[in-house]
């Protein structure tokens, strides 16, 4: 499966099978860790108990059914670049995860903390965790109405899109990336950020205003969405981090 693949097929998945992830998978996800904390100076860390009976985090039976024997730590500094960072490259590992058959989801608030030992240092925070594991091919009832009630709330594609010029003269590849944007996590279902389309620049940002303290997560996730999807498209690109940051098409 390509990343827009996985980008397309993601979905949060909580509910999950009592079967642990294959040690290969593992080492693969373990070895892009090293390259993004490498590149971003984030500290992900990969936890496994290696035991399908042994919960590697305990997530809240609220939301989630079954449990997973492996989790990613999404550890960064407290700093809104760092916590875009987190954003951005723990999408990235999202969808590495689901190319490889895997279910995941990100969970800022409905886990057990007291669960899994983060090793914190100075000013670093233990922003989210992503539960890795095996989604059960039919999704419990609890878990389709928890999803349907929190998606109701989704904008339509044009809501994610600021732009002085029509929608259908837009670029096919930004119309691609906005709605990549649209079809991503974020916290709360909230979609606080908006692709912005003027003079032929593209930019993303917060619009909205009382958005929550995971803003920056969502922010760094909706430009990997974009830049996932512009690629897929034909225009290669990067992006430069913070609020308002343009994305630098490759030429
Ligand atoms: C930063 C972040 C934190 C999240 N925290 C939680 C959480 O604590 N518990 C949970 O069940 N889902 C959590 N989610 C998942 C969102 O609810 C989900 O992405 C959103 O409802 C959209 O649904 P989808 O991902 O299935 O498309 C979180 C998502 C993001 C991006």
């Amino acid at each position: 499966m390509t990343e827009f693949e996985a980008l397309q097929n993601r979905v949060s998945v909580r509910s999950y099978e009592k079967r642990a992830v294959e040690p290969e998978k593992l080492a693969e996800l373990s070895g892009l860790i090293e390259e993004i904390n490498s590149a971003s100076g984030l500290a992900f860390r990969l936890v496994s108990t290696g035991d399908a009976s042994v919960p590697a985090v305990k997530l809240s039976a609220a939301m989630f059914s079954g449990a997973v024997s492996s989790c990613a730590l999404l550890i960064g500094g407290a700093d809104e670049i760092s916590s875009e960072m987190v954003g951005y490259f723990g999408q990235k590992l999202m969808l590495r995860a689901v190319s490889l058959g895997l279910g995941a989801c990100w969970v800022a608030g409905t886990f057990d903390r007291k669960s899994v030992e983060a090793e914190l240092t100075g000013d670093t925070r233990l922003w989210d965790v992503m539960p890795l594991g095996y989604a059960t091919e039919k999704v419990p009832l609890k878990q389709r109405t928890i999803r349907a009630a929190i998606r109701s709330k989704s904008r339509k594609l044009e809501d994610f899109i600021e732009s002085d010029h029509p929608l259908s003269t837009l670029p096919k590849w930004v119309m691609a990336g906005v709605e990549a944007v649209k079809d991503g996590p974020s916290a709360v279902n909230q979609q606080p950020v908006n692709i912005v389309y003027k003079d032929g620049l593209v930019t993303a940002r917060i619009w909205k205003e009382n958005a929550n303290a995971l803003k920056y997560n969502d922010l760094g996730i909706a430009k990997y969405q974009f830049q996932v999807a512009a690629e897929a498209a034909g225009v290669r690109g990067f992006w430069n981090f913070g609020d308002g940051g343009d994305f630098i098409a490759d030429n």
